[in-house]
């Protein structure tokens, strides 16, 4: 059993993960910038899980966090970089804030983590990483422009990361879960522009967080969800032409699957919108 560390772990996947972990033996530290959030959560689980206050985005914060997880748990062995938001929306509607926002905890918090983690695990001599990714890290979408940027950058670097690691003693595994009911994809619910989420019925955090809890102990490369569509998915991102043609298609789609789900399903930009 490992001393598992969750970021995001205050809502949805996070904590989803979390309780899986626990239920399965692991020691878990719940991880968030929401201190009340991860401590609710911890409360429920036991002894086995503490909550810790980290903001992903402060290096500073990564060390004192790892430090104060050995000293009340035991050393980290197995990082779950889970913790990411979304500002959903068209490109020229969002803020240079809100790029920055998904860039700065998206992208760079996850680096953050994996660099605080990955000298210390080397220098433990065991560790495993998993990175909790997205489809969109294989697909250019409407509405998730700079989160899927986010996503696309986050798999490079993790796969980068692994590549150079390859002899040595820490292991990586990077998922990449469909839509998942929890409080962010509520989020897109409520924003017409992210109407492409609905083109698959939204899976439970409680099933992602098995996959992931899963992935401790078996170590996989990469994992999409579900395995066929997402292999189709993965293959399609590589081919923006077809992109063109089929997203549309599939936004049609979705949002007749949306209505009666999405509390006002109204202008869904057009076609010609979309692809500018
Ligand atoms: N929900 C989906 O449909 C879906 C699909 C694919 C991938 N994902 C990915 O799964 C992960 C979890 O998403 P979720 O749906 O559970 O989201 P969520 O909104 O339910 O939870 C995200 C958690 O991250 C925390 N957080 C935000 N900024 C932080 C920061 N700077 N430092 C530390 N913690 C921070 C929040 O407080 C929250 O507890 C994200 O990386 C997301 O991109 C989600």
């Amino acid at each position: 059993m490992s001393v598992v560390l969750i970021t995001g772990a205050a809502s949805g996947i996070g904590a989803a993960t979390a309780r899986e972990a626990v239920r399965r033996g692991h020691r878990v530290a719940l991880a968030d910038i929401d201190l009340a959030g991860a401590t609710r959560i911890a409360g429920q689980l036991g002894p086995a899980a503490r909550a810790f206050e980290l903001d992903i985005r402060d290096e500073a914060a990564w060390e004192t966090a790892l430090d104060a997880v050995a000293d009340q748990l035991g050393p980290v062995e197995v990082l779950v970089n889970n913790a990411g938001i979304i500002h959903t929306g068209y490109a020229r509607q969002l803020s240079p804030a809100e790029h920055r926002h998904m860039v700065e905890v998206n992208l760079l918090g996850p680096i953050n983590g994996m660099l605080a983690a990955l000298s210390r695990m080397r220098a433990q001599g065991h560790g495993h990483i998993v990175t909790v990714c997205s489809m969109s890290s294989f697909l250019p979408l409407p509405g998730y422009t700079t989160y899927g940027a986010t996503k696309h950058g986050l798999r490079a670097f993790h796969h980068s990361v692994a590549i150079e690691e390859r002899e040595g003693p820490v292991t990586f595994s990077i998922i990449h879960p469909p839509g998942t009911r929890t409080p962010m994809l509520d989020q897109e619910m409520a924003d017409p522009s992210a109407v492409i989420t609905f083109a698959e019925k939204p899976l439970t955090p409680e099933k992602v967080a098995s996959v992931i809890v899963d992935a401790i102990v078996r170590k996989p490369v990469e994992i999409v969800h579900p395995a066929i569509g997402g292999r189709v998915q993965r293959v399609a991102g590589v081919f923006p032409r077809l992109m063109r043609f089929v997203i549309p298609k599939v936004a049609a789609m979705a949002k007749r699957r949306s209505t009666g789900l999405v509390p006002a399903p109204t202008a869904v930009p057009e076609q010609g919108d979309t692809h500018r």
